[in-house]
């Protein structure tokens, strides 16, 4: 086995798995292809949270699948979340995958590969490793795939279980990392030439409440740990997601006026306008106490971005509770927003529901949800058409004629004049589309 190519889908917690399994790999010996047909070991990182998802994932297994006929030497692996979900299941969909593990299981890759090169052999059983208890992958090494800004796990798994959500299951129990390691990470990290990090967790606002539970009556809550971020010298910019609107405190609003590389975004996803939707969702909070959390941001912190999750056709969502999102989103103006057509998940409350929505009216609705959510992005960049934005850039813009970065709102912007990937530039905003930014350095 000498190359792997490697393939991921879903969240940025399973983009920041994958390069934990770019790393493990590595370490190995392997190394990395850029296309399936010239790797040795092939790996499907998965995502199960919408139908959507499966199907995507069954067109790259096919080509999984004619590869290992091509070649029966080749070995083919799956992780992340939809093993996780179908355990033993998942070898009877796909017979010619050689080894499997869950998200929780991410540290024993290498000997999943050992032992699927073993089962391979005629007669061989592939071998599943799926956790059923909480297990952190947290603390592997990650092989990044971009200079100046790097994921950081702050948390694993979640014990909210949203009716219409697959991650509790797939992902366990909600767990804090420690204060002190995820500094230490964050000062090597900036160490290395990262100037920006993301702290990745499904509830990054319960972050430590778990080890309060647990009797560290001590330790640190997400606003502190944002302080202590705050305090390592050199990094530039911090941001967070994903927010849960039940648990944004007004502590946590305070970090964001007063913390100057805690970057002016959030995203809060809302779900849904309706109180009854709401109710149903399990969400833990109504539109009326959703819109003062986004107001009370709004007026605390200036040119702080608002964005959202919201899903169209919820069991039981009626043409009214409908029109309440719609309502929401206009009062909230969110600065953009992620719509999804409700998916009936197995092993979910809300797949059970009664009053299941059509699917041409899943689709009909969600059309509406994306026309007024370009609306409203598309006002929020034009307000910064004219002014000044700070840009960390990335690198190349897509047409290949200048540079492309992030503003702290986390809006993408085109870049003209003589700068470096790596820096953190002014720049004059001269025009906008709904999704981009362009100005002059
Ligand atoms: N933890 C985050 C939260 O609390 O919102 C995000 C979790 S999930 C990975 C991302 C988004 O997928 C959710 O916010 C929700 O809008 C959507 N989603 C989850 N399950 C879904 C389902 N069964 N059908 C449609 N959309 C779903
Ligand atoms: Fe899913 Fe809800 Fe947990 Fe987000 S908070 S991951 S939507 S159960
Ligand atoms: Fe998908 Fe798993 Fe993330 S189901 S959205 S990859 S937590």
């Amino acid at each position: 086995m000498r190359t792997y190519y490697l393939r991921s889908f879903g969240c940025q917690m399973n983009e920041h798995d994958a390069e934990r399994i770019r790393a493990l790999l590595e370490a190995e010996g392997l190394e990395r292809a850029d296309q399936p047909d010239s790797a040795d070991v092939l790996v499907y990182n998965t995502c199960t949270v919408r139908k959507s998802a499966d199907e995507r994932l069954a067109g790259h297994l096919g080509t999984a699948a004619r590869l290992k006929r091509e070649d029966a030497g080749r070995i083919v692996l799956v992780t992340g979340c939809l093993p996780q979900a179908e355990q033993d299941a998942f070898f009877r969909r796909f017979p010619f995958v050689d080894g499997a593990l869950g998200p929780q299981n991410l540290h024993r890759l290498p000997e999943l590969l050992a032992a699927a090169v073993e089962a391979a052999q005629p007669g061989g059983r592939p071998p599943g490793f799926f956790a059923d208890g909480p297990l952190m992958s947290g603390d592997l090494t990650a092989r990044r795939e971009r200079p100046y800004q790097a994921w950081v796990q702050i948390m694993s798994g979640c014990t909210n279980f949203c009716s219409y959500c697959i991650v509790p299951q797939v992902r366990g129990p909600e767990r804090s990392r420690g204060l002190d390691t995820i500094v230490s990470e964050v000062r090597g990290l900036v160490a290395d030439g990262v100037r920006e990090v993301t702290l990745l967790g499904q509830n990054v606002n319960a972050y430590g409440l778990d080890q309060r539970r647990r009797g560290r009556g001590g330790a640190a809550d997400f606003p502190a740990l944002l302080r202590a971020l705050d305090a390592v010298s050199g990094l530039a910019r911090v941001r967070f997601m994903t927010s849960h609107p039940k648990d944004l405190s007004h502590g946590l609003i305070r970090a964001l006026a007063e913390l100057p590389s805690v970057c002016e975004h959030v995203h809060l996803p809302a779900q849904a306008g309706s109180d009854r939707v709401l109710a149903a969702m399990n969400r833990g909070y109504t539109a009326a106490a959703y819109l003062e959390r986004v107001h009370a941001l709004r007026a605390a912190v200036p040119d702080v971005s608002v964005t959202t999750d919201l899903i169209a056709g919820f069991p039981g969502e009626s043409e009214d509770d409908f029109a309440q999102t719609l309502e929401l989103m206009r009062a909230a103006a969110f600065d953009a927003a992620f719509t999804f057509v409700f998916s009936p998940r197995r092993g979910t409350a809300a797949a059970e529901l009664p009053g299941q929505v059509a699917a041409e009216v899943k689709r009909e609705r969600v059309e509406r949800l994306i026309v007024l959510a370009q609306e409203l992005a598309l006002g929020s960049r034009r307000r910064w058409v004219g002014r000044r934005a700070e840009v960390l850039v990335e690198g190349p813009s897509r047409d290949g004629k200048g540079l492309r970065g992030r503003t702290r709102q986390n809006v993408t912007a085109n870049v003209s004049g003589a700068i470096e990937p790596g820096a953190i530039v002014e720049i004059e905003v001269t025009g906008a589309t709904s999704t981009t930014l362009r100005g002059r350095a």
